[in-house]
């Protein structure tokens, strides 16, 4: 088996892997390298004033970690700036919050150019490398200028926007061409390969066919949906090991018999927080009946703290938080309990366990893995019922979920009404459904469909 050679912007340290915090990506490639093994290279996620220019080296199993660091500077412009004020709000539909300069432009091609350099020195001949996410859209085309033949895969765990959101982006030619460099690029659903699609005939003048054949910038590769699995079986057996476990027990007497909804998202403003608090607002003024029976527990790890949007987004969850748990907590009895620091997965496995709806209601996501963990988490006799967005990827293959509109406030306080009483043999039948789905597109699976696909693609020599 040839050596399989990962590339993202975060590389995890070992320890840090497994928490909510590290986001899908992370956990995700965590998973399908721990069996296979590999070189998994990336930013080390620290700033440094001086770099080193040797990657440092670190083994744990079988995944070689090789990191760097970033200056300041990068930090700042690159990560920041074009991959967080630019690409990640673009890419979630939120133009209002795109931000665009040729200075962070600039730098993020610049850290490319650095990570292909560093790459080069650490590649083997018959390496395949399989690149991730939104970073690092430009690195094959800097790796090929540097006489680099082997095989590169992309994957972009975000979603793909449609033609004239990206058309906002003022460099999105130079953007797309780069991505033409790789070999095989991924997306999470059909609706993002289809809005590549888009994009690479009506505004490129390429070729795109419905077999996964793009030619585009004098270039031919392979463009298809490999929608991201989770490890179903690990997190099943998290489940139901945790529900005996002291913390889910406090949890379970902090309840004290009253029914549970549960919602575990980085703290961003793509993931629909304020609306699901005012929709939690709204199911208690449209069903009083649930009054004092019903708690919602939002995990939301922060993240990208230094990117204002964020700061905003916190203070007005907070905000929302205080305003519903004022107007409705009683004396033995708080609404909403917001927790701003994140989970082992083995914990959040338990706390899925025991309740009666999961909640996950993004404005965009790419795939959104929590929604396939509260699956796998669920106990077979008495599942939870999902409450999931439309616009969550995985909307696409959960289909036993109660789907809606995250938007919608009255529709998502139905929505809970309807999880919260749900007959017994309905939430069975709609957790089955979805728990095959989720064992059988798992984490594994997802991986090996790639780099299958990958093998096959016929590389120019
Ligand atoms: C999402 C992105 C990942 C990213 C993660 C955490 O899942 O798709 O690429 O790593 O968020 O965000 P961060 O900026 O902390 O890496």
């Amino acid at each position: 088996m040839k050596r399989l050679v990962i590339v993202s912007n975060r590389v995890p340290t070992p320890s840090k892997a497994g928490t909510a915090a590290a986001g899908g990506l992370a956990v995700a490639v965590h998973a399908a390298m721990r069996d296979r093994g590999g070189v998994w290279f990336g930013w080390s996620g620290n700033v440094v004033e001086d770099r080193e220019h040797q990657p440092k080296i670190a083994k744990a199993g079988k995944i070689t970690y090789a990191t760097i660091d970033l200056t300041q500077e990068e930090y700042e412009q690159y990560y920041n700036g074009f991959a967080n004020r630019t690409l990640w709000p673009l890419f979630h539909y939120r133009m209002d919050l795109t931000e665009f300069n040729r200075r962070n432009m600039a730098s993020y091609f610049e850290v490319n150019d650095l990570f292909a350099n560093t790459l080069v020195a650490l590649l083997k001949p018959d390496d395949v490398i399989w690149v991730h996410d939104y970073h690092l859209i430009p690195l094959a085309e800097l790796l090929r200028a540097k006489g680099c033949k082997h095989r590169i895969g992309f994957f972009l765990h975000i979603p793909w926007p449609a033609l004239e959101v990206l058309l906002a982006l003022p460099n999105h030619s130079a953007i797309v061409r780069a991505l033409c460099a790789y070999d095989q690029v991924g997306f999470q659903t059909k609706d993002d390969l289809y809005a590549f699609r888009q994009y690479i005939m009506r505004e490129a003048g390429g070729r795109a066919d419905h077999d996964g054949n793009v030619s585009a910038f004098n270039r031919n590769l392979r463009a298809e949906a490999f929608p991201i699995g989770i490890d179903a079986d690990r997190i099943a057996d998290y489940a139901r090991k945790s529900q005996h476990s002291r913390q889910t027990k406090r949890m379970l007497d902090s309840l004290r018999g009253r029914q549970l909804a549960v919602g575990v998202d980085r703290l961003d403003y793509s993931k629909g927080l304020v609306e699901r608090f005012q929709a939690f607002e709204q199911l208690l003024d449209s069903y009083p009946e649930h009054r004092g029976h019903v708690v919602l527990l939002q995990i939301a790890p922060p993240s990208r703290e230094d990117v204002p949007e964020y700061m905003e987004i916190r203070q007005q969850l907070e905000t929302t938080a205080g305003h519903v748990n004022g107007r409705y907590a009683e004396f033995d009895w708080v609404p909403i309990r917001y927790l701003n620091r994140g989970y082992g997965r083995q914990a959040l496995a338990g706390f899925f366990r025991i309740s009666s709806i999961g909640l996950v209601t993004p404005l965009r996501d790419g795939m959104n893995l929590v929604a396939k963990e509260y699956v796998a988490a669920q106990n077979p006799q008495d599942p939870g019922v999902l409450v999931l967005s439309r616009f969550a990827g995985a909307a696409r293959e959960l289909e036993g979920a109660i789907i809606v509109n995250p938007y919608n406030a009255e529709a998502i306080a139905d929505a809970l009404h309807q999880a919260l009483t749900i007959p017994l043999e309905e939430r069975r039948e709609r957790w089955s459904s979805m728990y095959q789905q989720v064992r059988k597109n798992d984490v594994v699976a997802w991986q090996q469909r790639y780099l299958d696909a990958l093998a096959d693609v016929a590389v120019a020599a």
